[in-house]
């Protein structure tokens, strides 16, 4: 019921667009990043979203929020068609839950920062700067893996070898045509170094175990505190499952990514 979403990076790839506001609010067509990704968590069934958030996020917070002036304005001159466009950016039943990740020290840190609200619960993690377009969605996809083998679950692609350095890149063992037991996950590997070419994209069901390790894990590849290292550990003590999803990923992190994402989207819209 649980989706945690990381917002609180620098999003240096997009400076100067993200020096004052998210990138998460760039918008794809006419929704923002983070609207898609949250989209996504309501279809599968989630209902508490927990924004992991930083300074120059208000926008996000605001985003998801009621916008008295505007709605009033809106039904004011008879907009209705527009002022539901505004009413529908998240369903009435849905909790936003904001905690401030004061330091951006890492998405394994900005994972951390979720502790208090999320319990003994699993849950997923939801990176909205990789923007995922399936028939199903993704996290959908993934929560039906959970509920069938009830272990963490990365979601993965084959990404071409000279990219491994972009990505946690994860070692394994066929299990079905779609799932594969992991059995190593190494942070941003050198091309020549790296065991495979599956690469963990941003969407992850992960037991509350993963708390456990992220108290215990030292900054890793460039001095931040890696998801990718705790879910090493994590894969050391319970069994853990790579879910090759159905469906096409953008990284919007990127600005090829985000052109890609834009024309795609754009040409279905
Ligand atoms: P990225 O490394 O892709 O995002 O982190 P970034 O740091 O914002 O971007 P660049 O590399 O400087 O352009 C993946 C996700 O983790 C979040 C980011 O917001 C992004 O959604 N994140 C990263 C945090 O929330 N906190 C952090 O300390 C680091």
């Amino acid at each position: 019921t649980k989706a945690v979403f990381p917002v609180a990076g620098m999003g240096s790839r997009f400076f100067p667009a993200s020096k004052a506001s998210p990138k998460e609010m760039m918008a794809v067509v006419d929704k923002p990043l983070i609207q898609y990704a949250v989209e996504e968590a309501v279809a599968a069934g989630i209902t508490d979203m927990v924004f992991i958030t930083g300074r120059n996020k208000r926008s996000i917070e605001d985003h998801f929020d009621k916008a008295y002036e505007l709605e009033a304005e809106l039904a004011m001159r008879g907009k209705t068609e527009l002022l539901r466009i505004v009413r529908d950016v998240i369903p009435s039943h849905i909790n936003c839950i904001y905690i401030r990740q004061s330091e951006a020290l890492g998405l394994g840190h900005a994972v951390l920062c979720a502790k208090p609200v999320l319990q003994d619960e699993p849950f997923a993690v939801i990176l909205a700067d990789d923007l995922c377009d399936g028939e199903s969605p993704i996290v959908k996809q993934m929560v039906e893996v959970f509920n069938q083998h009830q272990c963490s679950i990365l979601g993965v692609q084959n990404v071409p070898r000279e990219q491994t350095n972009q990505y946690g890149i994860v070692s394994s063992t066929p299990h079905t045509d779609d799932l594969e037991w992991v059995n190593g996950i190494v942070e941003k590997p050198k091309p020549e170094l790296a065991p495979t070419t599956l690469a963990v994209v941003g969407r992850y069901i992960l037991t509350s175990a993963i708390f456990d390790h992220l108290q215990n894990v030292k900054p890793g590849a460039g001095g931040e505190i890696q998801l990718t290292d705790a879910i090493e550990m994590l894969m050391q003590h319970e069994k853990m499952l790579a879910y090759r999803f159905k469906g096409t990923r953008y990284d919007c992190g990127s600005k090829l990514g985000y052109l890609q994402a834009t024309v795609d989207f754009g040409l279905k819209h």
